[in-house]
């Protein structure tokens, strides 16, 4: 089984080898909402293991309060451990001045900072008003000034809160002014915290970024919760995005967050859009054996289908008796 293989006719109508570049969460949005802590061993070799299936960009961990996130209180240590495989970006979400000294520290090639679209999801998830969040923001993007750091930032309930509803399109573009404007940002992440976002939704607000903002980095960060990841990467891609954040496995999920749960899955959106001709440089084999690891670390099933039915031409045997099926419909035949 070759990983990077395409089929004959991928690419016909759509991908034409078009650069897609896939980001794995999992070990951050992946391994927070779980309540088993992972070894950091362990942890260090699956975030090894995504290096090696070709992830463009990986978000190690967050360095937030223990107490808060006790899944990830091992940041430091596992984004020193980690092999650093050329080319790929290594970031870390950070929620303030000391979680971006401590990654900072640490070596970590950009710093995820995060903030919410929605004043009730800000206050539940990071106790403060959007607007002292955003102050926060600048504080670390100070911190960083100078450091060859990068600051993405990471805007939660873009496509609607799971306590207000929906979050006007102007407000998420308003914020996003902000990052570019005044943080100097090189990237911003729309993220679907909830699974609220739909295709024509996400089409229209990627479409207004992209107009707005060119030169900018945009990534969509978008959860399964409601069976319409996949719909929203492909609308995503056709309205001109071309980073999207996703966790093997489909794991997945903010703590603060009612009803959330995992990430669209890496491996199935490397699947999709392989066969559609998209170029994600994704070795499949290599990703699906670092997902099979997940449910032995964690403690129960994985949402992954690739994980479960393969890939689709990953072939079953005909059943036992196939021979004597045959022969019988031959002889009818006769
Ligand atoms: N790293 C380590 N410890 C930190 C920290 C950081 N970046 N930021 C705060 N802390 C510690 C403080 O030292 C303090 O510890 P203490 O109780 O032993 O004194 C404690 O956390 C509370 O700090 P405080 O400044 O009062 O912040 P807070 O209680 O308002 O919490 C956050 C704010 C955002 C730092 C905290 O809630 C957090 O880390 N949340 C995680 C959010 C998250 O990751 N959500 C999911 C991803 S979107
Ligand atoms: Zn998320």
């Amino acid at each position: 089984m070759s990983g990077h293989s395409v089929p004959a006719n991928a690419g016909v109508w759509q991908g034409a080898g078009r650069r897609i570049h896939l980001q794995e969460v999992g070990t951050r949005d992946g391994l927070q909402a779980e309540s088993a802590f992972v070894p950091t061993a362990d942890k260090v070799a699956l975030v090894d293991a995504l290096s090696d299936a070709g992830l463009a960009k990986i978000e190690v961990t967050a360095f937030v309060s223990p107490k808060a996130i006790p899944a990830l209180r091992d940041a430091e240590q596992v984004l020193r451990e980690i092999r650093r495989a050329p080319g790929v970006v290594y970031s870390a979400l950070v929620p303030n001045v000391r979680g971006a000294e401590r990654a900072i520290e640490s070596c970590a090639d950009e710093l995820n900072l995060v903030m919410s679209a929605s004043e009730s999801h800000n206050l539940a998830n990071l106790r403060m008003l959007r607007e002292q969040s955003f102050r926060a923001l600048a504080e670390v993007a100070a911190v960083t000034r100078g450091t060859g750091v990068e600051v993405n930032v990471s805007l939660s309930c873009a496509f609607g809160c799971p306590m207000e509803g929906d979050v006007p399109v102007q407000t998420v573009l308003q914020w996003c002014e902000r990052y570019v404007q005044e943080l100097g940002a090189r990237g911003v992440t729309l993220c679907d915290t909830t699974g609220m976002a739909y295709p024509t939704q996400v089409a229209e607000l990627t479409a207004a970024f992209r107009a707005r903002w060119p030169g900018t980095e945009l990534t969509l960060h978008f959860h399964n919760t409601r069976g319409m990841g996949l719909a929203n990467v492909l609308a995503a891609i056709d309205a001109g995005a071309d980073r999207f954040d996703a966790s093997f496995g489909g794991i997945g999920g903010c703590p603060y967050a009612p009803g959330a749960s995992g990430n669209v899955c890496t491996e199935e959106i490397a699947h999709a859009l392989t066969l559609m001709g998209y170029d994600t440089g994704i070795d499949l084999v290599r990703l699906v054996a670092a997902a099979g690891r997940l449910p032995a670390l964690i403690g129960h099933d994985i949402p992954s289908q690739i994980v479960k039915a393969g890939r689709r031409l990953d072939l079953h045997p005909r059943p036992a008796e196939f021979e004597s099926i045959r022969q019988r419909a031959l002889e009818r035949e006769a």
